[in-house]
């Protein structure tokens, strides 16, 4: 509740119940009540490892065992987690027919293994091993064990099919996520702090194009104070669950509508 009287959460329910065409776009905010550690801030992967060492193509090139160092943290706790409320409430809300699809910049499998049915996958995936020489993909627990490098029937070194700093944005994903900017009606900002480009334009886009931004944020962002109609301020589970009680109490909003 506000100072003036007005629910945030209230109005965040009655937008979505009206307008209906919601896209969500998430980051590890989302993941970290499953146990993984987001990027930013004291308890992040890049206070651990610093992003210019471990996480650029280039210094994957130049030195993949290094970066494998990182990549084997990363594989082990995403293999062995679980989803959250967070991440079942947004597959509630595509099945309440509320949301349409989630753009992740996560790329842990976990809004998938929620039950959301249209993910966008905005930096890849750590399912599966690509060979940046000879191109051959494999499935991640097909070739890679915890304490050795993953290595191709060619001999080189895999890489994840995620996208490290200097990569290019999956074409066809950077596609679809700019036309469901474009023309959701909602989009809901789930736990990203909105410093990586091109993610970080989404919100823009959507905004420009007419849609209302909700943002599910502990904290404030670069997008707080300007791009956002709505900030929700809490953990992800806790808003995403009042939201789903709110539409609940919406009589024009039914499972499987
Ligand atoms: P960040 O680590 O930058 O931001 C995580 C955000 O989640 C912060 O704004 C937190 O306040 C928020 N947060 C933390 N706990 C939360 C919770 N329980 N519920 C909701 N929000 C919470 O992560 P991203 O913005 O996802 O890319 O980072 C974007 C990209 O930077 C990643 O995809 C990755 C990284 O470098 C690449 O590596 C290319």
């Amino acid at each position: 509740m506000r100072s003036d009287g007005s629910d945030p959460i209230r109005e965040a329910a009655r937008l979505l119940a009206d307008r209906r065409n919601a896209v969500a776009l998430t980051g590890a905010g989302i993941s970290v009540e499953s146990g993984i550690p987001s990027f930013r801030g004291a308890q992040g992967m890049w206070a651990k490892y610093d992003p210019m060492e471990y996480a650029t193509i280039h210094s994957f090139m130049h030195s993949p065992r290094k970066v494998w160092e990182m990549l084997s943290e990363m594989v082990s706790v995403c293999g062995g987690a679980m989803p959250n409320a967070a991440h079942k409430g947004l597959a509630a809300l595509e099945e309440m027919g509320v949301v349409r699809a989630v753009i992740t910049q996560n790329v842990d499998g976990l809004h998938q293994a929620a039950g959301s049915r249209r993910v966008i996958e905005y930096h890849g995936n750590l399912d599966e091993l690509i060979c940046v020489y000879c191109w051959k993909r494999y499935p991640t627990l097909e070739r890679w064990i915890p304490g050795a490098v993953p290595l191709c029937d060619c001999g080189e070194i895999l890489k994840p099919n995620v996208v490290l700093f200097g990569e290019p944005i999956p074409w066809l994903a950077q596609e679809q996520a700019e036309e469901e900017a474009r023309t959701c009606g909602v989009l809901v900002v789930v736990g990203t702090s909105a410093q990586v480009s091109p993610a970080c334009d989404i919100p823009r886009i959507a905004k420009e194009s007419g849609a209302a931004v909700v943002e599910i944020n502990p904290e404030e962002t670069s997008l707080s104070g300007n791009v956002i109609d709505i900030h929700l301020r809490g953990s992800a589970s806790k808003v995403i669950g009042r939201l789903i009680e709110r539409l609940k109490e919406t009589d024009d909003v039914s499972p499987g509508h």
